[in-house]
C-alpha cells in the first residue's frame, strides 16, 4: 500500500516547531479552508466603501477578512492583527504570544473571473512596525484548482495540499518538503504599466525573454504569480514606476512574508535597495517595489538598475 504523506500537524511536530506556533499555523490552514466554503455566496459586488489604500472593497474581501480575523482571535494565540483590510489593527488577547500581519484576500481583481486568489500571513512575536527579519513564520493559502498551503518557520519552505482522509475529513498532506526554486528558471511575471517602467527595468524585462529565454506568466494575483516562480523558477516583479515609485504591493502584508518564503527556498528578494526582509518603514501600511526570484536573476536586476 502506498505510504500516506505526513499531515501538516505531523510535519510541524516532526520539525520541532514550537507548539503554540504550530497550532497557529495549522489553525490558519483550516480556518482559511472553512472560509473558502462560503466563497460562492460573496462572489459578486462591492460594498461601496474604499479600504485604506483607496481601493474598492469587494464583498468577498470583507467576508474573508472578517472570517479570518474572528477565527484567529478565537485561537487565543493572537495579540494583535494588522490587516490590509483593517483601518486600525485589531487588538485581541493582551497576553497572547503572536502578532499577525495579513493580506486576507490577495488578488481581488480575480474574483469575478474565477482565477486564483490567496491569503498571505506573516507572524511576529514583537509588535509592528518591524522588518521581515523578525518574522517567526510566514505562510500562504492558494485557493486554486486545488488548495495548497505553503509555510516557513525559517527551516525551509514546505507545501501541503488539501485532501480527504479515509473518514472523509479534510487534511493538509505534505506535497513538497524543502522546496528549492528550480534553476535557471523558466517563467517571469511583471506587473504595472510597461510604458511607466524605468527604461533600465524595461531593458532588463526584454532580456528576460531575449537572453534568459523565460516565458511570460502573469495572472494578477501575487500569491498565484509567486507560486509560478517558486515551482518553475524565474522572476516576479511589481516594480517601482514613474507614477508609483514605491510600486503597488504592501511591504508588511504581502512582500515581507513572501520574501521569507522565497529566501527559504533558495531564492532572493529585492526592494530596489535591499532584501525585502531588511526593508524598513515606520508605516505598517507602506508599499514597496517587489522583485522576487532566482538568485542569479535578482543579481542581474541589481546590476541593471544600478
Ligand atoms: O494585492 C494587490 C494585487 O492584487 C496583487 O495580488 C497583484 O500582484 C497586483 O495587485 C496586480 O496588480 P495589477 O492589476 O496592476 O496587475
Ligand atoms: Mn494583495
Amino acid at each position: 500500500m502506498e505510504e500516506q504523506p505526513a499531515t501538516l500537524q505531523e510535519h510541524l511536530k516532526k520539525s520541532k516547531v514550537e507548539p503554540e506556533l504550530a497550532r497557529l499555523i495549522s489553525s490558519f490552514a483550516y480556518i482559511a479552508l472553512d472560509a473558502q466554503h462560503q466563497f460562492p455566496k460573496y462572489l459578486r459586488g462591492t460594498l461601496g466603501d474604499k479600504n485604506k489604500y483607496g481601493e474598492a472593497v469587494a464583498k468577498l474581501d470583507e467576508y474573508v477578512n472578517g472570517y479570518l480575523c474572528d477565527n484567529l482571535v478565537k485561537t487565543g494565540l493572537v495579540r494583535k492583527i494588522y490587516s490590509e483590510e483593517l483601518k486600525e489593527p485589531l487588538i485581541a488577547h493582551e497576553d497572547a504570544p503572536f502578532v499577525v500581519a495579513m493580506d486576507p484576500l490577495d488578488g481581488s481583481s480575480n474574483i469575478v473571473t474565477n482565477n486564483a486568489f490567496g491569503s498571505i500571513v506573516g507572524v511576529y512575536r514583537t509588535d509592528l512596525p518591524q522588518t521581515g527579519r523578525k518574522l517567526v513564520a510566514a505562510f500562504y493559502k492558494l485557493y486554486g484548482p486545488v488548495n495548497t498551503f505553503v509555510y516557513t518557520v525559517g527551516k525551509g519552505t514546505h507545501e501541503f495540499v488539501k485532501h480527504y482522509d479515509s473518514e472523509g475529513n479534510a487534511q493538509f498532506y505534505l506535497l513538497a518538503e524543502n522546496l528549492r526554486m528550480p534553476k535557471p528558471g523558466e517563467v517571469f511575471g511583471l506587473g504595472g504599466d510597461p510604458l511607466d517602467w524605468d527604461p533600465a527595468f524595461l531593458k532588463f524585462a526584454k532580456d528576460l525573454f531575449r537572453k534568459e529565454k523565460l516565458k511570460v506568466r502573469y495572472c494578477g494575483t501575487f500569491v498565484a504569480d509567486f507560486s509560478q516562480i517558486l515551482h518553475r523558477g524565474g522572476i516576479f516583479s511589481y516594480p517601482s514606476t514613474k507614477k508609483s515609485p514605491n510600486g503597488k504591493l504592501r511591504l508588511t502584508y504581502e512582500a515581507a512574508p513572501m520574501a521569507f518564503i522565497i529566501e527559504q527556498a533558495g531564492g532572493k528578494s529585492w526592494s530596489g535597495k535591499e532584501s525585502l526582509l531588511d526593508a524598513a518603514s515606520a508605516d505598517v501600511d507602506a508599499r514597496t517595489p517587489v522583485y522576487i526570484g532566482n538568485r542569479h536573476l535578482i543579481e542581474k536586476l541589481k546590476v541593471a538598475l544600478a
